[in-house]
């Protein structure tokens, strides 16, 4: 039998246990704004310093937490699984490649990274970033914004991600609430595809019924269980 092709897709649920707080549980607002209203290009638009504000924290966030188990579960599938394993994330953080993750997808763009929207080069960013920042390719003010797909902006990369569930064997979604799309469609592709789908999440979502299997516990007590059966089916 070919080795099989695993598809995973991770949501800010995966790096909550180190620390990050994810988009909608609890009251789901930062600052009474909920995501919707600050991650938009309307609210860049109107309220850069406050959708500037908003990454800054996220940005300064990532310099204060650690992978945790999930992310080196993952990273050990991939080293150890003979066929090919995908691994694509909505999480703009970068705990999956500190955790020694290789070709992640980031979907929604990734926060060590931001862009000019003037002359549209791209480069990676620790810092703050405000309506001041210099654009250091084109020199001009007021023009960087944070490398993030926005709400109403197109996912990246999403041909090679539809080129992965065509081929999935296994598609498994972990930490991710089902209420933002394409991502929370990626199950149906795959199980056209044929492949075997599992969700792995703390509770409930919105697209749990769209799945074979559910391993329903914190990400990481169930993501080391479930990458053990899939490297050594059986022990
Ligand atoms: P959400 O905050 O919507 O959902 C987090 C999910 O993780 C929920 O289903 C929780 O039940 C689950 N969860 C929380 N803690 C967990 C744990 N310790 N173990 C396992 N599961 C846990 O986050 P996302 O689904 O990632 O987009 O949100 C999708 C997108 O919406 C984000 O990428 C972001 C946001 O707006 C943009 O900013 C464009």
């Amino acid at each position: 039998m070919r080795p099989r092709s695993i598809v995973i897709l991770t949501g800010a649920g995966i790096s909550a246990e180190s620390g990050l707080p994810t988009f909608r549980d609890k009251d789901g607002l930062w600052e009474g704004h909920r995501v919707e209203e600050v991650a938009t290009p309307e609210a860049f638009a109107c309220a850069p310093e406050l959708v500037h504000r908003f990454y800054n924290l996220r940005r300064a966030a990532l310099a204060t937490v650690e992978p945790n188990a999930a992310h080196l579960a993952l990273a050990r599938l991939q080293r150890q699984h003979p066929g090919k394993v995908t691994l694509i994330t909505q999480n703009v953080d970068d705990l999956h490649e500190r955790a020694g993750s290789a070709g992640v997808i980031h979907m929604h763009g990734e926060l060590g990274r931001v862009r000019c929207t003037r002359c549209d080069h791209a480069l990676a960013w620790t810092g703050d970033l405000g309506t001041g920042t210099v654009c250091p390719n084109c020199g001009k003010t007021g023009y960087l914004r944070p490398d993030i797909v926005w709400f109403g902006e197109m996912p990246h990369h999403m041909e090679l991600i539809a080129e992965a569930l065509r081929n999935a064997d296994v598609f498994a979604a972990i930490g991710t609430s089902g209420h933002v799309y394409p991502a929370a469609g990626f199950v149906g592709e795959a199980r056209l595809a044929g492949a075997e789908t599992v969700e792995i999440n703390n509770a409930g979502t919105a697209v749990s019924e769209r799945f074979h299997r559910h391993l329903t516990g914190p990400a990481t007590v169930e993501v080391p269980r479930w990458v053990d059966g899939l490297i050594a089916p059986g022990t």
